[in-house]
């Protein structure tokens, strides 16, 4: 155990915030117990009172008793996925306060698998919510180095733990009423699930149509049409696409064909896109193929 842990897991029980990594995206971690943390982090985070936030556990048995009904597809899921990019909606116990779930009748479960988190929780040892480590509706962090560029002196520390290895946020499973629903496709696809994609009635921040997003005004363009849209460019522009740079863009970025390669890339890729300041980013469609689920459901976030 580290120093550096010893003392994020002090700030905790002092009611402070930590960002740390995780395997998906990095957190911004306060004490799930505790209203006074919680409303301090939403404040931080800039995320509205009536929105849920993710609780972080050590493992399965630990967060089960955050959950008033596990149905066995739950335990089925955790069996295979945890610690894992998966975040379970259960109808929620009284463990779980209105200051963590928004006032809603569930609660957001997740057992992450990097290392650093994993020792954070055990030597904090209560769970510790954590939404990603961004203002509301920004990009998402995946180095630490983005978490201190966005929250700077607000958080009180920054674990280091390299580049998140998945890049995008983990997928939401709803168990919480009847049919199982993915909420946010991830790592973890629907059909690797054997799931339907979903719309839930609760109010969560990813659902909301602007999300993700970068300053600059992002478009998705199709292949076949990339080449056009940057014939008639008028302004300054920044492209993120898989071919080579063409010489008439400013700006441009070349990402991976393999979508597990290009979520790694993808949220320091739109930072890049963003600082390189020019009027316009303009996006090449990822092909319209199995596997690109996730990385299509970020990028129309982040061009709505
Ligand atoms: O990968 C992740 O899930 C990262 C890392 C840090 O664990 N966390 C993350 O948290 O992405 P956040 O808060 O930025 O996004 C969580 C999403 C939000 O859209 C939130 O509203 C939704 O999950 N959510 C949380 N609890 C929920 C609930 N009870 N019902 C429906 N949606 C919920
Ligand atoms: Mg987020």
């Amino acid at each position: 155990m580290s120093k550096e842990v010893r003392r994020a897991a002090e700030i905790l029980r002092a009611g402070g915030l930590v960002a740390f990594p995780t395997e998906t995206v990095y957190g911004l971690g306060a004490d799930a117990s505790s209203e006074k943390a919680m409303a301090r982090l939403y404040a931080v985070k800039g995320r509205p009172a009536d929105h849920p936030v993710i609780v972080h556990f050590t493992s399965a048995k630990q967060a089960f008793e955050w959950a008033s009904e596990v149905p066995d597809a739950a335990k089925r899921l955790a069996e295979r996925f945890w610690p894992g990019p998966l975040t379970l909606i259960l109808k929620r116990s009284k463990q779980a306060g209105d200051f963590v779930t928004g006032g809603q009748p569930s609660v957001g479960l997740r057992v992450p698998s990097h290392p650093v988190a994993r020792q954070l929780l055990k030597e904090f040892g209560r769970p510790i919510a954590a939404p990603s480590a961004n203002r509301f509706g920004r990009v998402s962090p995946t180095t630490a180095a983005h978490v201190r560029e966005d929250l700077g002196a607000d958080v009180d520390l920054v674990l280091e733990g390299g580049s998140s290895e998945i890049g995008i946020e983990s997928t939401i499973v709803d168990l919480s009423s009847g049919v199982p629903v993915v909420l946010r496709p991830g790592k973890i696809s629907s059909a690797e699930l054997g799931m339907k994609s979903g719309a839930s009635s609760v109010r969560h921040s990813g659902g909301m149509e602007r999300h993700y997003a970068p300053k600059t005004p992002a478009r998705l363009v199709p292949t076949h049409e990339l080449d056009r849209e940057i014939s008639q460019l008028k302004a300054r522009a920044a492209v993120l696409a898989f071919s080579r740079p063409d010489e008439r863009v400013d700006f441009w970025l070349r990402m991976p064909r393999d979508p597990a390669a290009y979520a790694q890339k993808l949220y320091a890729a739109l930072r890049e896109l963003d600082g390189a300041k020019c009027d316009a980013i303009l996006i090449e469609a990822p092909p319209a193929e199995s596997g690109w689920e996730a990385v299509l459901d970020r990028l129309r976030k982040a061009t709505a």
